[in-house]
């Protein structure tokens, strides 16, 4: 199997590579470095399965030619689109980021899997697609889909755009919907904030919003192991699945306190006087998991424990 990776030097795309090489596959990381350059590969490098092109995925153009250097082999090409903004509050102040990052990024892999007949795609989609539903469990099927954030809109579009090619051109488009994911190496979320936070200043903690916001949390490895449980079941068409524990969460409040009793040295934490963290993000989240849990799947950690192993892993990575 050729994997080809986009936006494959991300937190997930390397947690993906290194379970795909470990099974003998070969991976193909495509990859702006916009965000965190070129370090998160670099142990890759010398690695006989590994290979890797510095490109914007929305350069049509380069796309296509980095597509037709597999076209001899289009069968055994799986298309992996991990590229997006992460920065969702960038995506509000500049909605221009996530037309471009989120949706056309996968506009224009589709138009040049489309040309060079690859036909087959995971997606990494998001919780975000949902919105605000004040903590109800939201299975894959029911709306309504009333995201709150440029990012959530776009991946939806994303969506969309996914099943309508699969009408058309594609065998396979699976959406997996991720919530939060936590682990290393980390580029961004709760946890990498709070230890970035406490980096510069180790006496006081400021949370954003009163603490009181629930979602849950998914190792990134039980995100990996769903991933190639989801590839090995050999679907077709157009599906989506929700991936994550089947709890309801875990407070930004006990996120904190874990983060700081990692961190050591009894810093003060202060919050904020709002439910949500910022403009887009989504106070209580939890979704049905019941689709991924009927084919066999579920989360080896619960929110709580993901955390925990998290924030010892980042802590340790960082200090
Ligand atoms: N990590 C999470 O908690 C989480 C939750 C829900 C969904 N997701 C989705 O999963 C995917 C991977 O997330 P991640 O945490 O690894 O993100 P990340 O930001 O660590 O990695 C994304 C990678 O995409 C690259 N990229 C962005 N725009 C690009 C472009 N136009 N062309 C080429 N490369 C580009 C970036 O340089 C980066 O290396 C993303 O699509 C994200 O939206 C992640």
């Amino acid at each position: 199997m050729i994997n080809l990776v986009i936006g494959g030097a991300g937190f997930v795309g390397v947690n993906l590579s290194d379970m795909l090489m470990a099974n003998g596959e070969t991976v193909v990381c495509i990859d702006n470095f916009s965000r965190f350059g070129s370090g998160l590969i670099d142990r890759f490098l010398s690695h006989d399965y590994f290979s890797y092109y510095e490109l914007d995925c929305t350069d049509e153009q380069g796309l296509n030619t980095v597509f037709k250097n597999f076209s001899d082999h289009r069968d055994e090409v799986l298309v992996w689109h991990l590229a997006a903004n992460s920065d969702i509050p960038a995506g509000i102040d500049n909605l221009k980021i996530d037309v471009k990052d989120t949706f056309l990024s996968t506009a224009v892999i589709l138009n040049c899997m489309k040309q060079v007949g690859f036909k087959k795609i995971f997606f990494a989609s998001s919780s975000a697609v949902y919105g605000d539903h004040g903590g109800v469990a939201l299975r894959e099927n029911s709306g309504p889909l009333n995201p709150i954030s440029n990012y959530g809109a776009m991946k939806l579009a994303s969506e969309a755009m996914l099943s309508a090619c699969t009408e058309s051109f594609l065998e396979l488009a699976l959406v997996f919907r991720f919530p939060n994911v936590v682990g290393v190496p980390a580029t961004h979320g709760v946890i990498y904030d709070f230890i970035n936070r406490l980096r510069e200043n180790g006496s006081v903690l400021e949370v954003l919003g009163d603490g009181s916001q629930r979602k849950v949390y998914l190792h990134v490895s039980d995100l990996i192991d769903a991933l190639i449980h989801l590839r090995k079941l050999g679907r077709v068409g157009f599906e989506v699945f929700n991936i994550g524990p089947s709890d309801d969460g875990v407070t930004v409040q006990a996120i904190a306190e874990e983060v700081c009793s990692v961190f050591g040295g009894n810093p003060v934490i202060k919050y904020g006087s709002d439910r949500k963290g910022w403009v887009g993000d989504v106070p209580r989240f939890r979704y049905d998991v019941r689709k991924i849990g009927s084919v066999g799947w579920q989360s080896s950690r619960n929110s709580r424990e993901a955390i925990e192993l998290a924030a010892s892993e980042i802590c340790q990575s960082m200090v």
